[in-house]
C-alpha cells in the first residue's frame, strides 16, 4: 500500500521534542495504564462509554507524540483480563470501539511508520477484532518507527502463568533441564519477548496501583502517576512525564557511585548496561 507523508509536529511541538531529546534519555519503552475514562464521563454527567470514546483521542495524540519524540515502544493497557467482568454492555461497547478505532486508525498508523503489535489472550476477543488486529499488524509489520503494543485481554499473572506452563512443557519433553530455567528464559516466554522492559510506567487517573499489569517487566520501571483522567491526558502531559523521568536516577538496586561509573560512554542504554551487570549476561 502506498504511504502518504507522515503527520508532522507543529513548530512549537518540534521545539519541545528537540529540547526533550537534548536534555536526557528518551525512554525506549513507555507503558501506560489508561485509567479514569469512567470518572471523566461521570464528572460531565455522561455515560461511561463517552469517556472511552474521548479516550481514543488521547490514544491518537500520545501515539503520534511518542513516535515523533523517538520512543521505540509504547504499550497501552487497553483491556485487562478483569475487564471481562464489567457489565456486558460496557464490554461490548469497548470491543466495538476497539474495532472502529482499528478501522479508522490503521492507515494513519502506517502513514506514521508505526508497527502495531498486541499482547494478551487475543483468542478471547471477538473474531472481527482478531481479524482486524491481524490485518493491521500485517499491514504495519515492516514499519520501523514506534511499536504500538496493545495489551488486550491481558494481565500480568495470566502472562506469567502461560510462560510457566510453556516452560513446564519443554521440561516434560526433555527440551530443557530445570537448571536451565533462568530469568532470561522466563522473559523469553512472556508475550513481550524481544521488547525492552518499560523504562517508564505512566498511570492516569491519580491512583497508585499496578493493577495486574506487566508484573514481571515493571521490576525496575520508573512510575509516574498523573492526576489527569485518560481522556484529558494529551502530549503536553506526556512531555511532563518524560521530563520527570529524566530527572530520576535509576539505580537498579546499586548505589549512585556504581550507576555513574556505568553510565559513561557506549551505545547501549544505561538500563541495558546495568541489567547486564546484575544478571551477569
Ligand atoms: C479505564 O478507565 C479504561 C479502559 C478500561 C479502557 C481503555 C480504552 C480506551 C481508551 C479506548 C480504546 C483503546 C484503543 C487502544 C483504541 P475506567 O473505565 O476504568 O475509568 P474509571 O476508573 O474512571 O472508572
Amino acid at each position: 500500500m502506498e504511504r502518504e507523508a507522515p503527520n508532522k509536529p507543529t513548530e512549537e511541538d518540534k521545539k519541545i521534542q528537540d529540547e526533550l531529546r537534548a536534555s536526557g534519555d528518551i525512554p525506549a519503552h513507555i507503558a501506560v495504564i489508561m485509567d479514569g475514562n469512567g470518572r471523566w464521563a461521570k464528572k460531565r454527567a455522561l455515560p461511561r462509554v463517552a469517556g472511552h470514546r474521548e479516550g481514543v483521542g488521547s490514544v491518537r495524540d500520545i501515539v503520534e507524540a511518542c513516535g515523533q519524540v523517538g520512543v521505540e515502544y509504547l504499550t497501552l493497557y487497553a483491556f485487562s483480563t478483569e475487564n471481562w467482568n464489567r457489565p456486558q454492555d460496557e464490554v461490548s461497547t469497548l470491543m466495538r470501539l476497539l474495532l472502529s478505532s482499528l478501522r479508522d486508525e490503521a492507515d494513519r498508523l502506517h502513514k506514521n511508520n508505526v508497527r502495531l503489535t498486541a499482547v494478551g489472550d487475543i483468542a478471547k476477543l471477538p473474531i472481527e477484532v482478531q481479524e482486524k488486529l491481524a490485518e493491521t499488524m500485517s499491514l504495519t509489520k515492516v514499519n520501523n518507527g514506534l511499536t504500538l503494543n496493545l495489551a488486550l485481554s491481558y494481565s500480568g499473572r495470566w502472562e506469567i502463568l502461560q510462560a510457566v506452563k510453556a516452560i513446564a512443557e519443554k521440561v516434560k519433553h526433555g527440551e530443557i533441564k530445570i537448571d536451565e530455567i533462568n530469568e532470561s528464559l522466563l522473559a523469553n516466554n512472556l508475550t513481550t519477548a524481544g521488547m525492552p522492559e518499560p523504562d517508564l510506567l505512566i498511570r492516569t487517573g491519580g491512583e497508585y496501583r499496578i493493577s495486574n499489569f506487566m508484573l514481571w517487566q515493571l521490576a525496575y520501571s520508573e512510575l509516574y502517576i498523573s492526576e489527569k483522567y485518560w481522556p484529558e491526558f494529551r502530549r503536553s502531559h506526556l512531555y511532563e512525564a518524560i521530563r520527570d523521568y529524566q530527572s530520576r536516577e535509576r539505580r537498579f538496586g546499586l548505589v549512585s557511585e556504581q550507576v555513574r561509573r556505568r553510565s559513561n560512554g557506549g551505545e547501549k542504554s544505561l538500563a541495558a548496561k546495568i541489567y547486564e551487570t546484575i544478571t551477569g549476561t
